[in-house]
């Protein structure tokens, strides 16, 4: 490296302040690079990993945000992320974080500074009530950490499932990359017997011998024959394993459905404003993905080598949150981001062509459990009638939706009655919360405000005085809009409603019973 790129690197070097005396670190390019507005959010979260004295000296490789340790080195999570070092945004797709597209992501350099914060090691047990795509449970699979999951969608369990709980042999995801190879075009050929492939029809497809794929809604919208032929081919394939196998090949074919159906995923709603599009090889889409999936598997097992932890330390059930039952004081910590209020519908339906083609494996989509979604659009018209235990239990609750109901929309109706469910579900969320956790636990709890009308609703004081009333103590509130520049992780019209995001932090305090 030239001279004057060492000296600028020098010159950006750091001082933490820790109990084990003072350590120098070279923070990551983005925090070096990134724009000034984030970085009093960025040095906050270099801080908050020393500020619980839990970080031991051998630890300093677990650090996030961090190029490197002075006479230490790179960062496991550098190594592994390997930015450039003109980056200006953290990209959280490294490892498997990035395997499936998910609105509502959050910042994987995020959840290992928390985990670090609570100095959670193979001895704590972290739980994510509302595992999403898995980006706790990743971060814990990487630190040794043990996992528990709750999560309500079957394609999100799928996600954590593969992106977490991976065995630990690349060379599987490889084997099962060729395997797919051979047998994809096996099945291809039996069945186009050298017709042209424009000769194919979709009825035919969906008569094939073989065939899961069920028909749906407007499916020859969706996709042309060819890529329907591909699709239904490799779901038989994937169905034809069990387990991680089976799994990792859906999951491989569902992360590039928008490059074989007609979809678009930045709007909510599935539009089919464009033709299907044309030659679409989903076979060798398929493998593609399959072999850069044993790649980034080779890279996590390189770059945490002797910390990583066995697949069978990830625990996922899938179900509400509201029904599962976890043992009381079980958990130490808790990281989690839940829907931050209505909304919840609309993002898990950007995935809504994976649901349909994949039914036989994940057996229902969103709409099956719309009642059980904590923040669906979809709610009984009794709610609105409902007492609402959380106007009374926390009094910016009651405060900010005590205006009369008279004279407004049934639109505008219709959201603040599902906002005060939210209310209500986060308050059950809270009490469960803090049964599961023990004495002295610790909970990081990620939320955004968003708009009612034209005001936004105070979910962040909201939330911390539900949880304050079910024994968590509230300790600080990190304010910031967690941006990542990750378009994996974001639709535009979240920036339209969420005004600011929230880390919450809470100590469980008291016994619950
Ligand atoms: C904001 S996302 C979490 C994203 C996650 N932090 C990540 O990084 O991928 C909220 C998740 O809560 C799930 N969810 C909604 N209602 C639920 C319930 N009743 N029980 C468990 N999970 C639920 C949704 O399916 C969604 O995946």
């Amino acid at each position: 490296m030239a001279t004057h790129a060492l000296e600028l690197r020098a010159a950006a070097r750091i001082t933490l302040q820790t109990d084990q005396g003072p350590i120098k670190v070279l923070p990551a390019p983005f925090v070096r690079n990134g724009p000034p507005d984030q970085s009093h959010f960025h040095r906050k979260l270099l801080d908050l990993q020393f500020s619980s004295g839990c970080l031991l000296q051998e630890q300093l490789s677990r650090l996030s945000m961090v190029e490197e340790v002075e006479d230490l080195g790179p960062t496991a999570q550098n190594v592994l992320e390997n930015p450039r070092a003109t980056a200006v945004s953290w990209n959280s797709n490294y490892g498997t974080h990035g395997w499936h597209r998910y609105v509502g992501r959050f910042p994987a350099h995020v959840v290992r500074a928390l985990l670090n914060h609570f100095g959670a090691d193979n001895r704590s047990l972290v739980c994510d009530p509302f595992a999403g795509s898995g980006t706790t449970a990743v971060e814990c699979r990487l630190l040794g950490i043990p996992f528990v999951g709750i999560e309500i969608c079957p394609l999100s369990c799928m996600m954590v499932r593969a992106k977490a709980a991976f065995p630990a042999e690349a060379a599987l995801l490889r084997d099962l990359g060729e395997s797919f190879r051979a047998s994809y075009q096996e099945r291809w050929h039996r069945f186009v017997k050298g017709r042209r492939i424009s000769a194919i029809t979709h009825a035919e497809v969906l008569d094939r011998k073989g065939n899961l794929v069920p028909p749906f809604a407007n499916f020859e919208r969706w996709f042309t024959p060819a890529a329907l032929l591909g699709v239904s081919i490799a779901v038989e394939i994937g169905m034809s394993h069990e387990g991680f196998a089976r799994e990792a090949t859906l999951l491989a074919l569902s992360s590039r459905m928008r490059s074989i159906g007609n979809i678009d995923v930045d709007v909510v709603r599935a539009e089919y404003s464009r033709e299907p599009r044309e030659n679409v090889d989903v076979g060798r889409i398929v493998v593609r993905q399959l072999h850069k999936m044993a790649a980034d598997v080779a890279a996590c097992l390189s770059s945490h080598a002797g910390v990583i932890g066995s697949p069978s330390s990830i625990t996922l059930h899938e179900g509400s949150v509201l029904d599962v039952n976890l043992p009381e004081r079980s958990v130490d910590h808790v990281i989690t981001s839940p829907p931050y209020g209505v909304e919840a519908m609309s993002y898990l339906r950007t995935h809504l062509l994976s649901y349909r083609s994949l039914f036989v494996h994940l057996g229902h989509d969103p709409y099956g459990t719309r009642d059980k979604t904590i923040g669906s659009e979809y709610i009984e018209e009794t709610f609105a009638h409902g007492e609402h235990r959380a106007r009374r239990v926390s009094p910016k609750c009651g405060q900010f939706f005590a205006a009369s109901s008279a004279g407004w929309d049934s639109r505008y109706r219709a959201r603040r009655a599902a906002m005060l469910q939210f209310c209500d579900d986060m308050l059950a969320v809270g009490e469960r919360l803090a049964r599961w956790l023990k004495q002295n636990g610790r909970v990081a709890f990620i939320i955004g405000n968003k708009r009612l009308g034209e005001d936004v609703i105070p979910m962040d004081t909201i939330v911390t005085e539900l949880f304050r009333s079910c024994g968590l103590k509230f300790v600080e509130a990190i304010r910031h809009k967690l941006k990542t520049n990750n378009s994996n992780s974001q639709v535009p019209w979240q920036e339209r409603i969420i005004q600011e995001e929230s880390i919450l932090f809470f100590t469980k305090t008291r016994g619950t019973e």
